[in-house]
């Protein structure tokens, strides 16, 4: 505990200096929002300080590690047994990946239901630690066997290795369910924003492997699918709402997130593209592809409302040889889930999106996508939500997550 007295001045110093982020007023219970932005930034300040005595040269990737020293220092202070009463939390290793698992206080004699959960943090920040909250109450709610993956951080892990590290342990875990008083037929995968990602292209993968049964469901928390498109009309409404390169997904932070998952560093002249939306070529987005899956005019007209909409990024503008040298990337299905070919026979799914977040428009497009493939899908959205307000905190709840936990919940105890 001493360290935390250490800290404590030092973050009172930091919250004054941090006042006043910026909120748009339909905002649901924004002081509230801005109280949890202004700790976050602290938290962010304060791993910016420690990063600067990592050596590596980017200084980006310094600060990361330093951010997320303070994520696992902050996560460990905290409580999160009122999340799920009497669950039994231990640790294990599935097949080289590290996971939590959640028992529910109930026994019984037959098998269980299983969630394996991926937690959100752009595949960047944070640990699955922090996630224990969400893991627990869907432990003890649902009355499953929880399994939270600690997947390793992008900076650590480019791409495809969280996807490798999450095909892993679910396959270890589908192949070995019994031993943990699971049913194999009854496991559902699920995540917030990254782990919204990641549970998408582990319901494609699992579908595709025959040693292993299909998945019972996929739940989608406010996905984060694509890094092709940095101007869709969501993108652009939430710069109106909260200025440019402000709050949790803005295009900046979002370019930043697709560096790491692509490159594992700090790629500056990537970012740049991306943020100019100038990182596809101009034949791709052109393609009958790409307009059948990222098309605006796919979305509802109130989508695309004009007092924030100023209208798709012209194709022409995207340079050839930057997307020559990243294409196979980008293309590759399991870093841009929504290019999968073939969606039908994919588990039902619950696609929860809501109205103050970026990536809105991808979980639309998401939605549409499955349903027209056939796939059984339910669409909850949340106009007044925003990206963030799945993540648990203790002692610091919004109504609306209540609600957004309740109605997942129930999809989940209903289905799985
Ligand atoms: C475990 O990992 C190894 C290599 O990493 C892989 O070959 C094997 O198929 C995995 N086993 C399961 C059950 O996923
Ligand atoms: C990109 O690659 C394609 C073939 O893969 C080639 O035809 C084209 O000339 C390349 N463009 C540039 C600008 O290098
Ligand atoms: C798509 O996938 C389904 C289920 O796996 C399969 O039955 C169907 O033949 C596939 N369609 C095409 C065009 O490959
Ligand atoms: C689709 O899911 C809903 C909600 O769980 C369920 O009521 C319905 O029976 C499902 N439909 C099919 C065709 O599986």
């Amino acid at each position: 505990m001493n360290k935390f007295y250490i800290i404590l001045p030092l973050l009172l110093a930091l919250l004054v200096y941090n006042l006043n982020p910026s909120v748009p007023n339909g905002l649901e219970e924004k002081w509230k929002y801005q109280i949890l932005m202004i700790f976050l930034k602290i938290v962010g300040s304060v791993g910016k300080f420690i990063g600067m005595f990592e050596s590596g040269d980017d200084k980006l990737h310094n600060t990361l590690i330093g951010m997320n020293s303070v994520a696992s220092f902050v996560s460990e202070l905290y409580a999160t047994d009122h999340f799920g009463p009497g669950v039994i939390t231990s640790e294990a290793d599935f097949n080289g990946t590290k996971v939590y698992i959640y028992q529910p206080p109930v026994t019984s004699d037959q098998l269980l239901p299983g969630f394996v959960y991926f937690r959100g943090g752009g595949l960047l920040y944070g640990n699955s630690k922090s996630f224990e909250g969400i893991a627990k109450k869907i432990a003890f709610r649902v009355n499953t066997v929880v399994i939270n993956v600690d997947y390793t951080n992008t900076y650590y892990n480019k791409f495809p290795g969280p996807v490798n590290q999450a095909f892993g342990a679910v396959k270890w875990f589908m192949s070995h369910a019994e031993e943990y008083g699971v049913d194999p037929n009854r496991i559902a995968v699920g995540g917030d924003s990254a782990g919204g990602y990641l549970s998408t292209v582990i319901s494609h993968l699992v579908h595709d492997d025959k040693s292993i049964p299909n998945l019972k469901l996929q739940i989608l928390i406010y996905p984060w699918l694509q890094c092709l498109d940095f101007h869709m009309p969501s993108y652009q409404k939430y710069e109106a709402d909260f200025g440019i390169n402000t709050g949790f997904v803005n295009r900046q932070s979002m370019a930043i997130i697709c560096s790491f998952h692509a490159w594992g560093i700090t790629n500056l002249r990537l970012i740049q593209k991306l943020i100019e939306n100038k990182h596809v070529s101009p034949s791709f987005r052109k393609s009958a592809l790409y307009r059948k899956t990222f098309g605006h005019d796919l979305l509802p007209a109130a989508y695309r409302d004009n007092s924030y909409y100023k209208g798709a990024s012209l194709p022409d503008d995207g340079d050839e040889d930057f997307w020559n040298e990243s294409k196979e990337i980008f293309l590759d299905p399991r870093f841009t889930p929504q290019l999968r070919k073939n969606m039908t026979g994919l588990p039902t799914a619950y696609v929860m999106t809501v109205g103050y977040d970026s990536l809105r428009d991808e979980g639309y497009l998401y939605v549409q996508q499955l349903k027209r493939a056939g796939v059984n899908v339910t669409w909850a959205h949340y106009e007044r939500g925003w990206h963030g307000i799945h993540w648990t905190k203790a002692g610091f709840t919004f109504r609306l997550q209540e609600k957004v936990h309740d109605d997942f919940l129930m999809f989940v105890r209903n289905n799985l």
